[in-house]
């Protein structure tokens, strides 16, 4: 019985996210997935070093569509950066819907 339930609700899950095409982003899961970001986004003025010395933007209150694009964009070779493409092709697009809902909503 429950697990005729779960899987009515996994069926009905994934039917929804066929339609909808874009995952919805989740902040919470988004959160959980951000810890390797921070190492480069997380830190105030922080310039990388490799393969130039390059500003890197803070993510914080941005807004979600325009994160997700640029994600996006990266994984698609419309944005070039090599760092945040090899980032980005290891992204799934759940997993861009989450972590750009997360940022947007700010970093507390
Ligand atoms: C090795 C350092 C590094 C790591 C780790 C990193 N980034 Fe980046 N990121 C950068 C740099 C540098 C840029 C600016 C690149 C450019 O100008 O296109 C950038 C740009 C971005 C942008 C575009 C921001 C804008 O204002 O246009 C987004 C969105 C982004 N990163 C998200 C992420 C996410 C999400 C993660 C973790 C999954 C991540 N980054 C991990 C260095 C990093």
């Amino acid at each position: 019985m429950i697990v005729r339930t779960a899987v009515a609700l996994l069926a009905a899950g994934f039917a929804s996210a066929a339609l909808a095409q874009q995952p919805a982003g989740s902040a919470d899961a988004g959160r959980k997935k951000i810890a390797m970001c921070e190492g480069c986004h997380g830190i105030p003025g922080y310039r990388t070093a490799y393969p130039e010395v390059y500003r890197v933007p803070l993510l914080g209150g941005q807004q979600a569509a325009y994160l997700l694009r640029a994600l996006q964009g990266y994984k698609s070779g419309a944005r070039s950066h090599p760092s945040m493409r090899g980032i980005a092709a290891g992204l799934t697009d759940q997993d861009m819907a989450d972590v750009s809902a997360y940022y947007a909503g700010g970093v507390k």
